[in-house]
C-alpha cells in the first residue's frame, strides 16, 4: 500500500524528533504583528526572529509542518501542481547543525522513510556569487556525492549556471548533482541577493527534485534539467543554508550558521505515488472523489474545475479554522474569493447547491487528527461556508442578469464607452471589446462580483475588462470609506523598529493598568501601533473619566521607572487559556502552542502576563519616555478607544 500524506507528515515529525528536534505546532495562516505580509507563505516566516539570533524557547533544533497560503497563486490553480493552501514540512538549525548533518538526514528521510526511488532523485547546489562574496557550495555537492554513492546510484557533479544555460547544455549520463546560479539556488523571502532589502536574511540552498520521467516539452528549452519547468521534474524540498544578512555594503554573516529546510507535503506525497498530479494525493483526492459523486462527472474530463473547487474549499476551511471569516477585510476577502470562485466552478460541474458544507466536512475529516482545531470548529466552518455559498448564489443570479444587460449594451452601442475597442496585448493584434470600469465597479459594489469573476466571465464571452480604470475607482472608494467609517482593527504593529516595539510593550502595561482600575471585564478588542503613538480598543461599557486615566498613566509610569525584565514562556494554548493569570484575546487565532509575555518590576513582582506573538523589548528599562494618554473615546458599542504616546523625557 502506498504511503498517505498524513503518514508522511507524521513520519517526518517523528524522524526529526528522533534527531533531536523540538516539534512545534503550525503557526496560524495569518501572521501576527507582521504587517509586511497578509498570510504565512513559507515555513520559515514564523521563525525569522530566531534565524536572526533571538533565542527560541524550544532550543536550537526545531521542526514542524506549517500551514501556508499563497494568495498570488490563486489564478494558477487548475494545473498539475499549484495550490493556494499547502503544508510545508520544515526543520531548522538555529546555529546548531549544518550541511554535513542536514543533507544525510534529509536524504534518509526522502529515500528510506518515504521510500522515493533514488534513481529518480536529483539534487542541486549553489554555484556561488562573486559580487555577493559567497563561494561555490562544493561542500554540499560533495556530501550529496557520498550520500548518493551509498545508495548505489550515479552521482556525477556538473556546472549548470543559469536555467537557460542548463537548457542548452542538458544533462549528461551519470550526472545527478547540479550547480545553478542564484536564480535557482539562493533563497530569501525577497529572492536573489540584489532584490533583498537591507536587513533581510538569506543564503545559498540545495534543492531536491523528483523525476517523473515524463517527456520533455521543448517549449521550456532545448533540453530538460532539474530546474526546468516542463513538469518532468518537481522540486520536493529545499535546504537553505541561511547564513547571510544583507547590509549596505553587501552581506555580513549572521551570528550563527542556520539551516532552513522546507518541503511541500503534497509534493512529497505526489512523488511517493509517482504522480505528477498533486491532486492524486489522498489529502486532496478524498475531496475530488466526493465531488465526482456529487456531480456525477469524472475528474479526468474536468480537471480544471475539480482542482479549483478542491483547492479553494480546502483553503477556506483552514482559513476559517484560523479565524478568518469570509468578508471584505484584507484577509477575509481572499476567503470570500475562494468560495465565490468555487461556486462558479461547482456550477460548471453541476454540483447540487448547498453541498459546500459537506465538501468542507470531508476536508475536516482528512485533516482533523493533525489539526484538531478544524474538528472543534466544524460547525462554525460549515456555517460560514454555507452562508457564503447561499448568499453568493443569490447575488450571482442578479449579477448575471446585469452582466447580460451590459453585454447587450456593448454589442448594440459599440461606439459608446462600453463598446470602446481595445487591443488586448496578450492576444496580440486581436481587438476585444471592454467592459467599462464603472460597470465592473457596479458589479462589485451592487452585485458582489469580485473583479476576477467579472474578468473570468468576460473572457468566456470574448470581452475584456478595463481593469486599470476599475482599480482607480476602487482606490477612490477605499479612501472615502477609510475617512468615513471608524475602523476597528485587530492587532498589528506598523513595523518592528525599536520604538514600535517599545510602544507594544507599553501597551501591555496599559492593558494591565486598565484591568487593575476598571475591572476584569476589560480585554483587548484591537490595537494599532506605530512609532508615534499607540491606539488601543478595549471592552468597557462607558467613558473612562480623566481622573482614572491619570491613575492609569501613573501606574504605567511607575512600572517604567522601576523596571524589571520581560520574559517569554511557551505554553500549550489549553494551559494558557485555563491560567487565570494570563490575559488574552482572540485565542482562536493562536496556534496550539502559544507565547506568554511576563513583565516585571525591579523587585520581581509580575505586573503583566499576556498572550502575545511579540515582539517585545527584553527589559522595561528600554522604554524611553513618559507614558501619556492623549484621548479616550467611544469606538463602537461596548468598546472604548485610547490613544497614548511616549513623551520624550
Ligand atoms: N524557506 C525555504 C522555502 O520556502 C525552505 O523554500
Amino acid at each position: 500500500m502506498s504511503i498517505s500524506g498524513n503518514q508522511i507528515r507524521e513520519k517526518y515529525l517523528q524522524f526529526m524528533k528522533d534527531n533531536g528536534h523540538a516539534i512545534v505546532p503550525s503557526a496560524a495562516l495569518v501572521p501576527e504583528n507582521d504587517p509586511t505580509t497578509l498570510f504565512t507563505g513559507s515555513g520559515m516566516q514564523p521563525l525569522v526572529p530566531y534565524l536572526m539570533g533571538e533565542e527560541h524557547p524550544k532550543g536550537t533544533r526545531i521542526a514542524d509542518s506549517q500551514k501556508c497560503f499563497r494568495a498570488e497563486d490563486i489564478e494558477e490553480v487548475g494545473d498539475l501542481s499549484h495550490t493556494t493552501f499547502f503544508e510545508m514540512l520544515g526543520n531548522w538549525s538555529l546555529g546548531d547543525y549544518f550541511k554535513k548533518e542536514q543533507i544525510p538526514w534529509i536524504a534518509q528521510f526522502y529515500l528510506d522513510e518515504v521510500g522515493l526511488n533514488p534513481e529518480k532523485f536529483y539534487v542541486t547546489a549553489f554555484i556561488g556569487d562573486q559580487a555577493a562574496g559567497v563561494p561555490k557550495d562544493t561542500e554540499a555537492a560533495e556530501i550529496w556525492q557520498a550520500v548518493l554513492a551509498q545508495k548505489g546510484v550515479s552521482n556525477g557533479i556538473a556546472d549548470m549556471g543559469s536555467a537557460d544555460e542548463a537548457a542548452k547544455r542538458g544533462m549528461q549520463d551519470g550526472e545527478r548533482i547540479f550547480y545553478y546560479n542564484a536564480d535557482e539556488n539562493w533563497w530569501s523571502r525577497a529572492g536573489v541577493p540584489e532584490n533583498m532589502p537591507i536587513g533581510e536574511i538569506g543564503g545559498g540552498d540545495s534543492e531536491m527534485f523528483y523525476d517523473f520521467g515524463t517527456e520533455h516539452d521543448p517549449k521550456f528549452g532545448e533540453h530538460c534539467h532539474p530546474a526546468c519547468d516542463c513538469g518532468r521534474f518537481m522540486e520536493v524540498g529545499n535546504s537553505v543554508f541561511m547564513e547571510y544578512i544583507k547590509t549596505e555594503n553587501g552581506f555580513d554573516k549572521l551570528p550563527a550558521q542556520n539551516v532552513d529546510f522546507g518541503g511541500g507535503l503534497e509534493r512529497i506525497a505526489a512523488a511517493a505515488i509517482n504522480s505528477p498530479d498533486v491532486y492524486k494525493v489522498d489529502l486532496l483526492w478524498n475531496v475530488i472523489e466526493q465531488i465526482q459523486t456529487l456531480s456525477g462527472k469524472q475528474y479526468e474530463e474536468n480537471t480544471h474545475a475539480f482542482r479549483v473547487i478542491t483547492d479553494h474549499i480546502r483553503g477556506a476551511v483552514f482559513m476559517i479554522g484560523d479565524g478568518v471569516l469570509p468578508g471584505n477585510s484584507e484577509q477575509g476577502y481572499f476567503v470570500r474569493r475562494l468560495l465565490r470562485r468555487s461556486v462558479r466552478f461547482a456550477d460548471i460541474l453541476e454540483v447540487p447547491h448547498g453541498e459546500f458544507k459537506n465538501i468542507a466536512n470531508s476536508v475536516i475529516e482528512t485533516y482533523k487528527d493533525h489539526y484538531p482545531n478544524l474538528d472543534e470548529k466544524r460547525v462554525e466552518i460549515a456555517n460560514a461556508i454555507s452562508t457564503e455559498e447561499e448568499q453568493f448564489r443569490k447575488t450571482i443570479e442578479k449579477g448575471l442578469k446585469q452582466f447580460h444587460k451590459i453585454e447587450v449594451q456593448i454589442h448594440v452601442q459599440s461606439k459608446k464607452v462600453d463598446g470602446k475597442t481595445v487591443v488586448d496585448k496578450e492576444a496580440g493584434a486581436v481587438a476585444k471589446k471592454a467592459i467599462s470600469a464603472q460597470n465592473a465597479f457596479d458589479l462589485f459594489t451592487t452585485y458582489g462580483f469580485p473583479i476576477e469573476l467579472t474578468e473570468e466571465i468576460a473572457t468566456e464571452k470574448g470581452l475584456i475588462v478595463d481593469r486599470a480604470g476599475f482599480e482607480k475607482l476602487m482606490e477612490e472608494h477605499r479612501t472615502k470609506s477609510r475617512a468615513g467609517a471608524e475602523q476597528k482593527f485587530k492587532g498589528g504593529l506598523a513595523d518592528s523598529s525599536e520604538i514600535v516595539v517599545q510602544y507594544h510593550t507599553a501597551t501591555h502595561l496599559m492593558l494591565a493598568a486598565l484591568r487593575h482600575f476598571l475591572g476584569e471585564h476589560v480585554h483587548q478588542a484591537g490595537s494599532n501601533i506605530t512609532g508615534e503613538r499607540l491606539r488601543f480598543d478595549f471592552t468597557h461599557p462607558q467613558k473612562v473619566e480623566r481622573e482614572t486615566l491619570d491613575k492609569i498613566e501613573q501606574w504605567v509610569n511607575d512600572k517604567i521607572q522601576n523596571p524589571g525584565e520581560v520574559t517569554i514562556e511557551m505554553m500549550s494554548k489549553i494551559e494558557a487559556e485555563a491560567d487565570p493569570s494570563v490575559e488574552g484575546s482572540f485565542w482562536d487565532r493562536y496556534p496550539d502552542e502559544v507565547k506568554v509575555y511576563t513583565m516585571k518590576t525591579a523587585d520581581g513582582s509580575v505586573v503583566s502576563r499576556e498572550l502575545c506573538g511579540g515582539p517585545h523589548i527584553e527589559h522595561l528599562s528600554e522604554i524611553t519616555g513618559t507614558f501619556k494618554i492623549k484621548k479616550e473615546e467611544s469606538s463602537s458599542a461596548g468598546v472604548r478607544r485610547i490613544k497614548a504616546v511616549l513623551l520624550e523625557d
